[in-house]
């Protein structure tokens, strides 16, 4: 099985960048395949909500803005597994995963039963770095978006600065099971 472990802070080495690497190690362990994403080295732009409202996401399933965003949304396809990690800000997503989170649910929610991700499991991890607050609200939007693009929650994760190591173990642990589960599956 492969998973993607897509993480979205400009921090290389901060608390969201730890929690993808026991992603990763997690996946490794269950005996998955991993590739890592970081969103803010790519180019994946706002949706621009083309035409009325609905662009080629609609009628093609596919984005019609062309950046970085085609060739994720190919990996994203491929893959048998997610782990979502965000930092929080405002209670909410970062920018670089709402951009993502967005237009990739454009073209897979309307495809309703035949999304690429339907019934894949994703954990999703919300990581807040600062007061510690807001890590629920984000969730339940990651929650909310899981449901909207047809994925399954394998778990919901939130971590904050004094819940650190802990929950790095329980992060390690959700992605070693996950992958484990797929490989069971298949
Ligand atoms: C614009 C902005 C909003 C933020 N909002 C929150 C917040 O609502 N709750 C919180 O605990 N931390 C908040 N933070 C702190 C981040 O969650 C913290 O930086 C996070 O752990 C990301 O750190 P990392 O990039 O090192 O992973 C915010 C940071 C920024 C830049």
């Amino acid at each position: 099985m492969k998973a993607l472990v897509i993480s979205s802070s400009p921090n290389e080495d901060g608390l969201t960048a730890a929690c993808a690497t026991v992603a990763a190690e997690g996946v490794r362990l269950g005996g998955g395949q991993v590739e890592e994403v970081r969103l803010n080295d790519l180019n994946v732009g706002m949706c621009q909500a083309c035409g009325n409202g609905w662009g080629t996401c609609l009628t093609n399933h596919e984005c019609q803005t062309e950046d970085d965003f085609q060739a994720l949304h190919a990996r994203v396809r491929q893959a048998d597994a997610y782990v979502l990690v965000t930092p929080v800000y405002w209670g909410e997503m970062s920018e670089s995963a709402k951009a993502f989170a967005d237009r990739l649910r454009r073209c897979e929610a309307t495809r309703d039963g035949e999304s690429s991700l339907f019934g894949k499991p994703v954990v999703a991890v919300a990581a807040a770095g600062g007061s510690g607050g807001g890590m629920i609200s984000c969730l339940t939007s990651m929650e909310r978006w899981i449901e909207h693009v047809r994925a399954r929650v394998f778990d919901l994760i939130p971590v904050n600065r004094w819940s650190r190591d802990y929950k790095l173990a329980a992060i390690r642990e959700a992605a070693r099971a996950m992958a484990q589960g797929v490989q069971f599956q298949n």
